[in-house]
């Protein structure tokens, strides 16, 4: 197992198969990835996608999962298509597993939407995500190898809630004029990318939620009543530009409810955390 983008997803994957007696190297790109790595117990390499020659892993025949992030400009993923160059001279996997995001889907009006709704991304971070679903999809047709595509929902877990949000004591928009968003616990993501990579359908293309879609206001009223900090101060929708940072106001933009029937039928998936209760227990 090649997992690139070995950060906090990827060393709970690399943990479960490590259990398993599989032999897993975790890439990631600093100093620090690398430490935490370490401590982990995870076999570790470094390299920077943006820079250093991806060649030099051992990509050919792999069983690759690509877990690190597009870079933060522009609409395009220089990162995946520096990879799939690196397949032509050292070797591709026999199999990929790319971890894409659900804003590929752009505004859907909270309707709900499954694997079959087109492809309508508005912010440039939907771009660089559909950048790269495209540069593997090339590469599979052109007979590179297998792949799987997960569109994943906002992750959360131990050490991944937005508590330092609460503490700051920052405005969300009222839950009734607010959108619909969609998470999924990260140990139920690593249960995924598991069976994915072991039985996912080459070529498809799989949502990741945990199918009880909120508004991101509940979450975070949620989480406030389960951890005991204040909850977020609420205001109208009108007064988002002003009060909101630029990155939260792109969220606010977009509304859908994942349907994530495929995972639970095709993929056989079954949910350990499926609600927020027993999430956010399992969380805190
Ligand atoms: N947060 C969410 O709600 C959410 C939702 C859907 C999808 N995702 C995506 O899911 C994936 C995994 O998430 P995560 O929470 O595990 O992310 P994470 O903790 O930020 O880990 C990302 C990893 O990618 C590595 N990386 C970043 N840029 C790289 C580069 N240029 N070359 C090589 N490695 C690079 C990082 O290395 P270092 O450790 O050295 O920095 C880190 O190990 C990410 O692509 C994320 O964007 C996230």
């Amino acid at each position: 197992m090649l997992i690139i983008g070995c950060g906090y997803l990827g060393r709970r994957l690399a943990r479960r198969f490590l259990e398993q007696g599989q032999s897993v190297v975790g890439v990631v790109r600093s100093e620090t990835g690398l430490e935490r790595l370490r401590v982990a117990g995870i076999p570790g390499r470094m390299c920077d996608l943006d820079g250093d020659d991806p060649a030099t892993l051992p990509l050919a025949g792999s069983d690759l999962f690509m877990l690190a992030p597009p870079p933060e400009a522009g609409r395009e993923d220089s990162l995946s298509r520096r990879l799939v160059a690196a397949f032509t001279r050292a070797g591709s996997p026999r199999r990929l597993v790319y971890l894409s995001t659900t804003s590929v889907y752009g505004d859907c009006g909270g309707d709900w939407v499954d694997e079959s709704r087109p492809v309508d991304p508005q912010a440039d971070r939907a771009w660089r995500r559909l950048d790269a679903e495209r540069t593997f999809e090339a590469w599979r047709a052109a007979g590179g190898g297998e792949l799987v595509i997960l569109r994943v929902a906002g992750i959360y877990g131990p050490g991944r809630l937005p508590l330092e949000r609460l503490r700051q004591g920052l405005p969300l928009v009222r839950p009734e004029q607010a959108p619909f968003s969609n998470r999924i616990h990260v140990d139920d993501l690593a249960s995924v990318c598991m069976a994915a990579m072991e039985r996912g359908r080459d070529g498809a293309i799989y949502n990741v939620s945990d199918g009880h879609p909120s508004t991101m206001t509940e979450y975070f009223q949620r989480i406030a009543e389960a951890t005991g900090l204040e909850p977020p101060p609420l205001i109208d929708m009108e007064e988002a530009p002003e009060q909101l940072s630029a990155g939260m106001l792109s969220y606010m933009r977009e509304s859908r409810r994942l349907s994530n029937r495929r995972l639970r039928e095709e993929l056989g998936v079954v949910l350990r955390y499926p609600t927020l209760d027993e999430g956010l227990a399992a969380s805190i």
